[in-house]
Formats: C-alpha cells, structure tokens, sequence
C-alpha cells in the first residue's frame, strides 16, 4: 500500500508533518513549489486574494501520476480559510486519481475555515476516495503523537 505525499509549505510546518508521514510509512513524498516565489507580504496580498479565489499558481510541471500509489496524502497551509494556490494547481492536475485513497491535512494557526472541506469536496469530484482529513495548529505539527493517529486511523 504506497502512498504518495503531495504538499506546500511556505513556513515549514506542512513540510514538517509532510516528512515525518514519509519517515513513517510506505511513501513517496513531493514538494510542491510556485514558480514564483511568494515574498513575505506577497503571501498576504496576492497570495490570500488567490487562495480566496480558489485559483492555481504556475508549479513547473503538468502532471502527478497516482498509477503508481494506492493513496494520495495532500498537505495544505491554510491561506485565508482556503488550500494555498500551489495546492490548487496541484490538485488540478492529478492523473489516475479515480477510486484512489485521499487523506488530506492542513496546518493553521488559530483555524482550518474551509480549507478541509474544499479539498474533500476536490478530490471526491476527481472520483477519489476521501478517508480522512485531518487540521494541526502550528503547534501539533511539532507534536509526533497526533501525526502518529492521523497515520493510525487513515491506514497509511
Ligand atoms: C498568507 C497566509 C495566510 C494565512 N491565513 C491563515 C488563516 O486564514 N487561518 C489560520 O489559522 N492561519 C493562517 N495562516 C497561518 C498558516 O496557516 C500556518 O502558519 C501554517 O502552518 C503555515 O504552513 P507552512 O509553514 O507549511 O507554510 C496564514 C499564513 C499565511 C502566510
């Protein structure tokens, strides 16, 4: 049962828990980058009015290829209540998804908003199963234990 982790991160803390599921299970792992990268206030400016808009950066390739996984584990900052723009386009080109396993998770400071429910809602029109999604604060992505569950209860 392969999985292969997709992710975002800006700060560090999806990476965080993105590598750690890869130290732990049966996975391939992959970082998703904007061609350009975001300034600082960059993130807070175009960066939110896009994740707002539901709306994909420029990422560099055109194609994950899921033939070779049972699952897909997709990591999101959360940007305004919403999936980052990278994640976005990630999303959106996602190959061989159908009847796939998909958890997702997203890293926040203080709330998930929609983030959750977008990707859900996401990855179920792309025909994949959703098994579980998952919300860390800041500080539970440095917290191994709750990772621990989130891998426990999704079977990774
Ligand atoms: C542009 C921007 C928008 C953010 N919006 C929210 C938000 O709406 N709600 C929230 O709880 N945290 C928000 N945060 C905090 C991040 O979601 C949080 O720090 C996350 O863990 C960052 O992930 P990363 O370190 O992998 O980039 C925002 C951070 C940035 C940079």
């Amino acid at each position: 049962m392969k999985s292969l982790i997709v992710y975002h991160s800006e700060t560090g803390n999806t990476k965080r828990v993105a590598e750690y599921i890869h130290e732990k299970t049966d996975s391939d792992i992959l970082e998703l980058k904007p061609e350009k990268k975001y300034s600082k206030i960059g993130m807070y400016t175009s960066g939110i009015k896009r994740a707002l808009m539901q709306q994909g950066d420029e990422i560099g390739i055109t194609n994950i290829d899921l033939a070779a996984y049972d699952t897909i584990v997709i990591g999101t900052p959360v940007w305004g209540g919403h999936p980052t723009p990278v994640v976005n386009a990630g999303l959106d080109i996602i190959k061989d998804g159908e009847d796939k396993k998909a958890v997702a998770f997203a890293t926040y400071r203080g709330s998930e908003g929609e983030t959750l429910n977008i990707l859900r809602k996401k990855l179920e029109d792309a025909g994949m199963d959703v098994v579980g999604t998952y919300g860390f604060s800041e500080k539970e992505t440095e917290d191994s234990g709750k990772i621990d569950e989130m891998i426990k209860a999704a079977e990774l």
